[in-house]
């Protein structure tokens, strides 16, 4: 939700500002401006829409300084205008705010501002910042940025520059990412995220909340609030190059659909022993603190009687997968929660229930909060993330990485797959320990995952008959999903991935539920999707009965079945076949296809996939 640049050096400021908008351009692409010191004064580009508008405004009129910052913007208060995007400035146009996060106490800070004289001009929570610090400023930005911050109630990841110190550019961290990325003699880019800094450096320091930086040619420095010094290690990043580029193929989104065997391997690597069936998760050996004990992160799980998931969007459906696949192999009730609901929930903890967050950015602002609320309640969390080194990744007590690499395109689906995966080896790793499935069942569901990568290369060579089928049915309004058991949040995930890139309705349901209403919906009109692979003999029949009963009704079936059922043939308009693998496996598998038609409807629509209308990729806003 919104990314931040900003730049100190001699180099060319628009080269670096433009290159890092366009890393950062996942986070948001309402509108996007550059703004640079010049000779002591703030000039600036702002275009509604794309970076690439940006870019070409850029590039007929250069600017040239060494102080400058840079703004995509996801809008939450006011429409994306020129007006609204960022920077927002105060009345003398000598402090420039560009800001990533929510203002939550805006609208009294701006009357009281107003009963002080100051004119706003737009409809933004952002444009009370730079009204308050010139409210506080006495001769130094860096006090009156910490007096306006005390008053603030909200999100922030900020960068101000201002004209009457234009050597310097200050940032501020409460709740929205913030970067500072080192260069060699003091030359600096500050960024929401690794991607925008690594073209030029690898050396990073991560703020924390509460902490304020002043970087200008002089040095960095970093504070708190109450100007304490905090002294901060620098880190590397490791972040591969190749990873945030298209690397031939026409969208990011078909180039991560594509990782997926890689990406599952690397999920994999290291934590399987094969040959006496045993799962590994190095994550887990982390020492954490429980009351006044230290112990192993994975001796507290492996004691634990309760596992409570939460996380959004396509994590969330990947913690629906988890419930089924705890309950079934490790028998330990588990509930999975929606981060934004369960943070205003009542938390009932109790010293058996260890918390799993889960999340591709480990950004996601209901995320972190639900971490936060359950680690003052005094409950262990641990976190299944994919971005090394992100606020989530941070604040959890211990954890296992994904290890999918860079995900760009804002539809997920690399991290998906590397979740379920994670959930499935975590599983098995509890069912050691409690002994809830023989050494010789577990040594087969290994051999079983050990066999999905080059499965999920199998399905992928399918694309051709996949984009046939999109052909046929792209110009539809509205599809339903339908699976059941552990795929049920495969028909979920399915829908997700079609209504987001194609802007399709699409609605997914257990299948058995259909009956409960959906079904009504159901004519020649109302494509169903239907996940029908041989999860267990009983279910698969119910949703063969399933599909009878969209067949009476004249609805057109596109079914997702097991490489060999030839009777499907005969029950569904359409079938795209997958390998058979073990029933709890089979999510990782189904969903394959349903992100390739999801890919092709939209491409078929004319939609730009990677940046769908009114979503963004991390979503560091309530
Ligand atoms: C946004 C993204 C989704 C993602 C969700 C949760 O809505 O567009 O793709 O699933 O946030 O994000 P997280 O990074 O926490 O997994």
């Amino acid at each position: 939700m919104c990314g931040i640049i900003g730049y100190v050096g001699k180099r060319n400021i628009n080269e670096i500002i433009i290159k890092g908008l366009e890393r950062l351009e996942y986070r948001g692409y309402d509108s996007c401006s550059i703004t640079v010191i010049e000779n002591k004064q703030i000039n600036v580009h702002k275009t509604v829409g794309r970076i690439q508008k940006l870019k070409e405004i850029a590039s007929k009129q250069p600017f040239k300084g060494s102080v400058g910052i840079g703004h995509t913007r996801w809008a939450t208060h006011g429409v994306p205008n020129e007006i609204n995007a960022h920077p927002q400035f105060d009345c003398k146009k000598q402090i420039a705010v560009i800001h990533n996060g929510i203002i939550e106490n805006y609208h009294t800070l701006r009357q009281w501002l107003i009963s002080h004289g100051h004119t706003f001009v737009s409809q933004t929570d952002t444009e009370v910042i730079p009204h308050l610090i010139e409210q506080y400023y006495q001769g130094d930005l860096l006090t009156a940025v910490q007096h306006a911050l005390k008053l603030i109630e909200g999100t922030y990841g900020l960068a101000i520059i201002c004209t009457l110190e234009p050597d310097k550019i200050v940032v501020a961290r409460n709740g929205s990412p913030l970067i500072l990325g080192i260069c060699p003699d003091n030359e600096y880019i500050v960024a929401s995220d690794a991607s925008a800094i690594i073209d030029w450096t690898r050396k990073v320091t991560y703020l924390a909340d509460g902490e304020i930086a002043v970087v200008s040619p002089q040095g960095h420095r970093i504070t708190n609030l109450a100007n304490e010094k905090i002294e901060k290690n620098t880190e590397d990043v490791l972040l591969d190059l190749a990873q945030i580029e298209k690397g031939g193929y026409p969208h990011f989104m078909l180039k991560e659909i594509f990782e997926q065997s890689e990406t599952i391997n690397d999920a994999l690597r290291g934590r399987l022993g094969v040959e006496h069936g045993i799962v590994r998760l190095g994550g887990l050996k982390a020492q954490i603190t429980v009351g006044s004990k230290h112990m192993k992160a994975s001796d507290f799980l492996n004691e634990a009687e309760r596992i409570i998931i939460s996380a959004c969007g396509t994590s969330w459906h990947a913690a629906l997968v988890g419930e089924y696949l705890l309950e079934a192999l490790a028998k330990i009730p588990t509930e999975v929660e929606y981060a934004s609901e369960l943070r205003y929930r009542t938390m009932l903890p109790d010293a058996k229930t260890v918390m799993f967050v889960i999340s591709q950015s480990g950004e996601t602002a209901d995320t972190l909060a639900v971490l936060k609320k359950a680690k003052e309640h005094g409950m262990v969390v641990l976190g299944i993330v994919n971005v090394v080194g992100s606020s989530i990744a941070r604040e959890t007590d211990a954890g296992v990485y994904l290890h999918a690499g860079s995900e760009i395109g804002v539809a997920s689906t690399k991290a998906f797959t590397s979740q379920v995966i994670v959930l499935t080896l975590l599983s098995l790793f509890l069912s050691q320990k409690r002994h809830t499935l023989s050494d010789q069942n577990r040594k087969e569901i290994i051999d079983s995952l050990q066999e999905i990568p080059s499965q999920v290369k199998h399905i992928l060579t399918k694309q051709d008959e996949i984009k046939q089928i999109a052909q046929k049915y792209f110009q539809f309004n509205n599809f339903l999903y339908l699976g059941r058991g552990v795929n049920f949040p495969v028909a979920l995930e399915g829908a997700l991935k079609l209504k987001e890139i194609s802007y399709i309705h699409a609605e997914g349901y257990p299948a058995a539920e259909m009956k409960h209403g959906p079904i009504a919906l159901i004519d020649k009109n109302m494509p169903v999707v239907v996940i029908a692979t041989d999860t267990d003999d009983l279910i698969y029949q119910k949703v063969v009965s399933n599909i009878e009963e969209v067949r009476a009704r004249s609805g057109n079936i596109i079914a997702i079945a097991t490489e060999g059922n030839d009777q499907m043939k005969k029950l569904a308009s359409e079938v795209i076949y997958v390998p058979k693998t073990r029933g709890y496996l089979t999510p990782i598998l189904n969903v394959i296809p349903l992100q390739l038609l999801a890919y092709h409807i939209a491409v078929m629509r004319g939609c730009d996939v990677d940046k769908p209308r009114n979503l963004a990729k991390s979503v560091t806003v309530e």
